[in-house]
C-alpha cells in the first residue's frame, strides 16, 4: 500500500495538473516523501488544527488553485487528517464546479472514517461543518504506516470513531473486545481499519445523502459536536467518545439500550479517556443546530440498542437537556 502514490505518479502527471493540500505538521514530517512522490506540484499548506477548517482558508486554497492554472481535468490530492480531507475535498468539489479528488488520510480518524464517504466541509458561525457538500473522492489511499508518527492522543481520537463502529457492527465489536488490551498496536489498527472502511462504505452506498441509515454513523456526535464547539480543548474523537457515553446512558435510562451492552460500551469509553467530564449548560444548546434535526426545537441522536442495532431518537430540546443532566449525575 505504501507505494501506491509512486505507481500512480506517471498517470496523474502525464498531461493533467495536480494540486496538493496538506497541513503544516504533515508537511514537516512527510515533505520529503511528497517531493519524491509527486515532484514539485503546486500546493497549499494549511496551518494544522481544526480552527483552520474555515471559509477563509478554503478561499485561499481555491485562489492558489486558480493561480496554479488548474483545469477541470486536474486532480486535487488531500493528504492529511480529517481537517485537510474535509477542506481539501470541498475545494475539489467547488473548483470549476468539481475536479477529481484523491484522499490520502494520515490520521487514524481519517483512515477509518473521514476520508471515506464524500462528506466535505468547513466550520462557520460556530457550527461544525456548516458549509459543505457530498462529493466522492476518486481514490482513497490508506497506508497504516502513516500512523507510526501519529501521537498517542491522535490514535485515541481515531479509536473514538472505532468505538462508535463497535456500536453499529457486531464484527467490529467482537474484534475490539478481543484486542482491548492492545488497542494502540499498529498491527491491530491495520486489521480493524478495513473493517471500519467496509462498514462505512456499505452504509454510504445505501444512503449517500444521509436521509436515513447514514445518520447511524453519527452516533455520539450530537452531544459530542455540541461540547466540541464550546470547549475546544480536546480533539474530535475524544468528544465523540464523551458524546457516546452520554447518549448510551440516556438510551439505557429510556429503556432502549440493554444495560450489559450499554455498560460495555461505556467501559470502552472510560478505558480510553478516563471518567467523562461534566457538560456545561451553554455547550448543550449547540445540539439544537445538529444537522440530523428535522424540526426546530427537537434534538436527534443515535441510540445504541444492542450489538449492531441502533435507533434514531428525537427528543424536544428541554427533554434532551434534562436527560443529559441526569446522565451527568449518574457518572460515578
Ligand atoms: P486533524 O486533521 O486535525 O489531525 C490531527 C493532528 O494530527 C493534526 O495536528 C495533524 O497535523 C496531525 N497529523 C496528521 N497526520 C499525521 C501523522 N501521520 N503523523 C503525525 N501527525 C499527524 O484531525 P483528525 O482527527 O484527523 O480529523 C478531525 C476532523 O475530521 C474534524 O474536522 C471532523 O469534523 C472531521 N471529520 C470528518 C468526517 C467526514 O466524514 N468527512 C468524519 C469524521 C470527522
Ligand atoms: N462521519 C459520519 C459520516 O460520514 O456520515
Amino acid at each position: 500500500m505504501a507505494r501506491a502514490p509512486f505507481r500512480r505518479r506517471r498517470r496523474l502527471q502525464k498531461n493533467k495538473k495536480c494540486f496538493l493540500v496538506t497541513d503544516s505538521n504533515v508537511y514537516e514530517l512527510y515533505g520529503g516523501l511528497i517531493e519524491q512522490t509527486f515532484g514539485s506540484i503546486p500546493r497549499y499548506i494549511l496551518p494544522a488544527g481544526e480552527e483552520n477548517k474555515t471559509f477563509e482558508h478554503l478561499g485561499e486554497i481555491l485562489a492558489a488553485m486558480g493561480e496554479a492554472g488548474l483545469l477541470r481535468t486536474s486532480t486535487l490530492i488531500a493528504m492529511g487528517g480529517g481537517v485537510v480531507g474535509d477542506i481539501g475535498g470541498l475545494a475539489a468539489a467547488l473548483y470549476m464546479r468539481g475536479i477529481k479528488c484523491i484522499q490520502i488520510p494520515t490520521t487514524l480518524l481519517a483512515q477509518v472514517d473521514s476520508s471515506v464517504g464524500g462528506k466535505t466541509a468547513v466550520d462557520m458561525a460556530n457550527v461544525k461543518n456548516l458549509v459543505g457538500t457530498f462529493y466522492q473522492p476518486e481514490i482513497v489511499l490508506v497506508d497504516p504506516l502513516f500512523l507510526r508518527t501519529l501521537p498517542g492522543r491522535e490514535i485515541k481520537c481515531g479509536l473514538g470513531e472505532i468505538v462508535k463502529y463497535t456500536a453499529l457492527d457486531a464484527e467490529i465489536y467482537r474484534e475490539l473486545l478481543k484486542h482491548k488490551e492492545n488497542l494502540f498496536d499498529l498491527s491491530f489498527l491495520a486489521e480493524i481499519t478495513p473493517l471500519c472502511i467496509d462498514h462505512k462504505a456499505n452504509v454510504v452506498r445505501k444512503d449517500e445523502r444521509e436521509t436515513g441509515l447514514r445518520k447511524s454513523l453519527n452516533m455520539g456526535h450530537t452531544t459530542g459536536h455540541a461540547i466540541e464547539l464550546y470547549d475546544k480543548k480536546r480533539s474530535h474523537g475524544e468528544y465523540v467518545l464523551i458524546g457516546l457515553w452520554y447518549e448510551t446512558q440516556i438510551a439505557m435510562k429510556m429503556g432502549l439500550c440493554r444495560e450489559d451492552y450499554g455498560k460495555s460500551l461505556q467501559e470502552l469509553v472510560t478505558k480510553l479517556i478516563g471518567e467523562v467530564p461534566p457538560i456545561e449548560e451553554e455547550a448543550l444548546a449547540a445540539a439544537r443546530m445538529d444537522k440530523k434535526n428535522e424540526s426546530a426545537g427537537t434534538v436527534t441522536f443515535i441510540a445504541p440498542i444492542l450489538k449492531g442495532v441502533f435507533d434514531v431518537v428525537k427528543l424536544p430540546y428541554e427533554e434532551y437537556r434534562q436527560a443529559v443532566f441526569s446522565a451527568m449525575e449518574e457518572r460515578k
